[in-house]
């Protein structure tokens, strides 16, 4: 169990990842972006989730350089995730996609590099990249998002390194029973994005009765269940108040009838797009 906001899970290679981390989907380039990164890390956020297609990497970089030097930090005391888009897939696309995002943020290397989306007759190719960039040492870890089952299923017929992390909607009305179970079998790791399905679940009922008994807020509530379910989450918020609240997650429990509760909220219901059927 993860007991404090700096608490890593064990990915299948050995690597050590933050349980929790924080978002930049949709903040643009610019002072608010490099401030929320700073924010995070200084309130001791050490996981950083972005990606090719936020077209905010310079801004992250920023942030993330600035940090270190004012909270006396090493760069590997923090995980950066970035991810190939879907344009860039294919193997030769995705080396130089790396190599792009790296100068963009200002790092020699990533901690973790998923795999978008599953394009099909593209991401085994993909995954092929990423295999080398792993084999290289130029990444220390390598994963998907967005892959259901199958998609590892098919992924894993030719792999010579299974995905450590697979990134995915998840939240109380999409629990991904099936995947989580099938994620953990396999030994890699569940992350969840929109976590708080991007702010519609705030005014739940059932969740806002939780909250008011655990004396917590919905969004606190919603990200301790992600904790005891052993997914790893990353919150996005842009306001400093709101990313020190998302992270004070370690000071109660939910209870397992609480859990059960929230899990039962599930109607399969993406704030996202399918998987199954996307077209991008
Ligand atoms: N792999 C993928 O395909 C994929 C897709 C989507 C997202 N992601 C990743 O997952 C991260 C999180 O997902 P997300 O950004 O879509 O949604 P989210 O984290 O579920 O929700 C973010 C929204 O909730 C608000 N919020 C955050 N904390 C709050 C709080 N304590 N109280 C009230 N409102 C709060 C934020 O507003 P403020 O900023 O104004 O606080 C923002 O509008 C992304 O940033 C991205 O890194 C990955």
């Amino acid at each position: 169990m993860l007991n404090h906001l700096q608490d890593t899970v064990t990915l299948h290679n050995g690597v050590q990842m933050p349980g929790f981390g924080l978002g930049v989907f949709k903040v643009q380039e610019g002072d608010e972006l490099v401030q929320a990164v700073k924010a995070a890390i200084k309130h001791g956020y050490r996981s950083i989730d972005t990606a090719a297609i936020y077209g905010n990497e310079q801004g992250v970089g920023q942030g993330i350089r600035e940090a270190l030097q004012e909270n006396g930090l090493r760069r590997e005391e923090l995980f950066v995730t970035s991810k190939v888009w879907n344009a860039d897939q294919g193997y030769e696309s995705t080396l130089a996609a790396y190599e792009t995002s790296l100068k963009k943020l200002g790092l020699d290397s990533l901690d973790l590099y998923l795999i978008h989306w599953p394009v099909k007759g593209k991401f085994k190719e993909t995954w092929r990249a990423l295999e080398t960039l792993y084999r290289e040492g130029r990444v220390k870890a390598i994963g998907v998002s967005n892959f259901q089952v199958h998609h590892l299923e098919e992924l894993m017929r030719d792999a010579t390194v299974k995905p450590m992390v697979n990134q995915v909607e998840y939240h109380p009305r999409l629990t991904q029973k099936e995947l989580l179970r099938f994620a953990k079998e396999q030994g890699i790791q569940l992350e969840a994005w929109s976590p708080l399905m991007q702010g519609e679940l705030l005014d739940n009922p059932a969740l806002l009765g939780l909250a008011a008994k655990y004396g917590k807020s919905v969004a606190q509530v919603i990200l301790r269940w992600d904790l005891q379910h052993g997914v790893v989450t990353i919150p996005k918020s842009t306001k400093a108040h709101r990313i020190a609240e998302n992270a004070a997650i370690y000071d109660f429990e939910l209870t397992a009838e609480d859990m059960a509760a929230i899990d039962a909220l599930n109607e399969d219901r993406r704030i996202g797009p399918d998987p199954d059927n996307f077209d991008f």
